[in-house]
């Protein structure tokens, strides 16, 4: 079944969200110059055990207003969104800036939290700083320099036009705050007192977010299963969908 294009206030703005499923709450975080649509395949393949929303944050998709430019003004707008929904515990999924976000959520409010999945992302997200200056200059070029890193070579042509669309529609201006607010982002230190059971996912050719800050974060949060997604790069919920839904199945029916 199709997910429903859905509105809620949230800090006294219209935000636009996607949903699908019943059951346990699982909200779903897109990562910089995203939007929510980049889980549709989850929210069509898990939908039958739980409740699958992707928020577009601001900014982004559906959701106006200016975006942001630290991870933490994007970490306190979630928690408005859980206040918004009436959401208890959640299981929180990010993909790149959206993974960041959800660790900082998951060390600011565990309480909020009843499980955390960091998909193609880390601890700390320094950005080429080419990327950072053609954004800067307003330049589309960042694109191209972006595009070229952020697939697996073993990823059909059709996948990577499907994945850029959201991309290349944000404002350049969103997009330069997102990869500021990424490049800002270091919470390495930080991983020990994560207490949330946590899932991390690693494209094993993802070049944006290596493998080894995949690494870096299974091995510091205490008890995080990894799972590593072959044929994928910084887009495995795009580039290998079902591996993605079988690592996030198994991590949810394992939850208390
Ligand atoms: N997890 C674990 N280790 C990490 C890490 C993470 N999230 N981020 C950085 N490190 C490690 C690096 O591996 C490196 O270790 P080393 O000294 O043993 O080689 C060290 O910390 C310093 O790396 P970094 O902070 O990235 O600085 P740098 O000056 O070496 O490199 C970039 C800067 C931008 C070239 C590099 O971060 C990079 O290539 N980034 C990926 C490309 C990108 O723009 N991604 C977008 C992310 S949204």
């Amino acid at each position: 079944m199709a997910a429903a294009s859905r509105r809620v206030a949230v800090l006294d703005r219209p935000a636009a969200y996607l949903e699908a499923g019943a059951g346990r709450p699982v909200v779903l975080l897109h990562g910089a110059a995203g939007r929510g649509a980049v889980w549709r395949r989850q929210l069509d393949g898990l939908a039958d055990v739980a409740r699958l929303i992707a928020p577009d944050l601001p900014g982004h998709g559906d959701t106006a207003g200016p975006g942001c430019r630290r991870i933490d003004a994007y970490a306190a707008w979630v928690l408005a969104l859980l206040d918004a929904l009436g959401l208890g515990p959640v299981v929180l999924v990010g993909h790149s800036m959206g993974g960041a976000i959800a660790l900082t959520v998951a060390l600011q409010s565990p309480g909020r939290l009843a499980g955390l999945g960091l998909v193609a992302t880390g601890a700390r997200l320094r950005v080429l700083p080419r990327i950072l200056e053609l954004f800067g200059e307003g330049s589309s070029r960042g694109w191209n320099l972006i595009s070229s890193l952020s697939y697996s070579p073993r990823t059909p042509a059709g996948t990577v036009t499907d994945a850029e669309q959201a991309l290349r529609e944000t404002a350049i201006t969103v997009s330069f705050g997102d990869y500021q607010a990424c490049d800002a982002f270091d919470v390495l230190a930080r991983l020990g007192e994560v207490r949330v059971p946590t899932l991390v996912v690693a494209g094993a050719d993802d070049r944006l977010t290596p493998p080894r800050y995949a690494e870096a974060l299974a091995g510091r949060i205490p008890g995080a299963r990894l799972v590593a997604v072959d044929a994928a790069g910084h887009f495995p919920m795009l580039e290998q969908p079902q591996a993605v839904d079988a690592a996030l199945r198994a991590f949810l029916a394992a939850l208390p």
